[in-house]
């Protein structure tokens, strides 16, 4: 048996079954080994294109040679401290940094963060803290949303995939509206948020800037604006989670900075590391100040990890790396050339009905078949066929119909063409 298959066999008798996808047919997953910039190895050598950054978390490139200097330097010098206990520097530095990037650079005040380990947590922290300031417990979410799997997240979280299971222990906050796809669905989303307004007690709206894993949907100009203005009026607090948007995904530092709009807590995660587990959410400083109370010695919110100080390192250097290289820029200069190529691609294809988006490199082109059914079967081969051809894509969208384009933002211009060709091929050879 080779190494790829022993590796397989080992993760099918050991791990929950739930967790890796192996397809019966083979073929599906590779097992990684390294990883360097935009360039992924597996474990029987073969090169692979990362269109992913892994769920959007190298953005400054895997392995980041920066990044991992910070990480092993300061693991060699203090690898774990007290979370809310005895603190350490490069804390300090970090929330710091996440004000000056955030509210500092928006001209609203300073940010003060909580810090977590996975994005969900970071999101429960803003929904505590949202319950904390406005003694109100409804939360206005959209379709579509995705902001994690744990208990609290899950309510905002929209897929009944993720949620029926587990529906009868959820607390059932959440109040769903609709995502707008056009300024036309804007006034209907404003009917719906002020039914729940005066029906429910609502103390936040939350909300994707741009609706990630389900496909790339990307609002119409003037949604933000119109959650701005809808909370002012009523008192609410508006929570933007831009764990996947966040750090010049989507060619701004912040999507919500497209819609010239600053939140009152704002989450982060994925990128904010290049690849430790690390979380914020950050809000801003006088609402953070007037939700929680000062620290008597117990912590309210808090995990054994919290702040951890490799983490710590690793976000400070990606944020100089964000900043030194330029990348939210970057972003921004090839996902106009991303935008152009995913609706040319789009317009030539004969069999499906095709739809390109992107943003900065969040791009996203979804196939429909001709009798208007997401085309599922169909991106999952294209999905693994790309693999095959030694690119690495994700099928996104609720129904999987989305091949989802979210390379590291330091991705070379000819490879990102590479990709682009090479996708078009596939698409092109499974429609006939
Ligand atoms: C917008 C958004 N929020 C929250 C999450 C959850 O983050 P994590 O998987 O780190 O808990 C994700 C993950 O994909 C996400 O895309």
């Amino acid at each position: 048996m080779d190494a790829q298959a022993d590796i397989l066999r080992r993760l099918r008798e050991y791990e929950s079954r739930n967790v890796t996808y192996l397809d019966p047919r083979g073929g599906w997953p590779v097992v990684w080994e390294r990883v360097q910039g935009v360039h992924v190895w597996d474990v029987t050598g073969k090169r692979y294109l990362d269109l992913t950054a892994a769920f959007g978390v190298a953005a400054a490139g895997h392995s980041n040679r920066a990044v991992v200097k910070a990480g092993q330097k300061q693991m060699s010098q203090l690898l774990h401290a007290m979370g809310d206990v005895h603190p350490h520097a490069r804390k300090a530095e970090l929330v710091e940094a996440l004000s000056r990037v955030t509210f500092e650079r928006w001209g609203v005040g300073r940010g003060k963060t909580l810090l977590g380990s996975s994005g969900f947590e970071a999101v429960e922290a803003a929904l505590k803290t949202a319950i904390l300031f406005t003694q109100k417990r409804g939360v206005v979410v959209f379709e579509g949303a995705y902001h994690g799997l744990g208990y609290g997240a899950l309510n905002a979280t929209h897929r009944p995939y993720f949620r029926n299971p587990f529906e009868s222990q959820l607390r059932e906050f959440g109040h769903f509206v609709e995502f707008p796809q056009t300024s036309a669905d804007l006034t209907k989303v404003e009917f719906q948020i002020r039914h729940y307004f005066r029906r429910e007690r609502i103390g936040s709206i939350l909300v994707e800037p741009i609706q990630a894993r389900a496909g790339c949907r990307i609002p119409p100009q003037g949604f933000l604006p119109l959650l701005r203005k809808l909370c002012n009026e009523e008192g609410v607090l508006l929570i933007l989670d831009e764990i996947y948007t966040g750090f010049g995904r989507t060619g701004k530092w912040f999507a919500c900075e497209h819609q010239g709009v600053a939140p009152d807590i704002i989450c982060l995660g994925k990128a904010l590391t290049g690849g430790f587990p690390m979380s914020a959410c950050v809000g801003r400083a006088d609402i953070m100040d007037a939700a929680w109370p000062e620290s008597t010695g117990e912590a309210l919110h808090t995990s054994t990890f919290l702040g951890h100080p490799v983490g710590c390192a690793m976000a400070l250097a990606q944020i100089q790396q964000l900043e030194e290289l330029r990348l939210p820029e970057r972003s921004a200069a090839l996902g106009e050339y991303l935008a152009m190529e995913l609706a040319e691609m789009a317009a030539r294809v004969e069999y499906f009905h095709a739809e390109g988006r992107a943003l900065g490199l969040m791009g996203g082109f979804q196939l429909m078949l001709p009798t208007g059914e997401p085309a599922t079967r169909a991106v999952l081969e294209i999905i693994k066929k790309l693999l095959h051809h030694g690119f690495i894509f994700l099928p996104e969208g609720e129904a999987g119909n989305v091949v989802s384009i979210t390379p590291p933002l330091i991705i070379p211009d000819a490879d990102l063409a590479k990709a682009m060709e090479m996708l078009a091929t596939l698409v092109r050879e499974t429609s006939e």
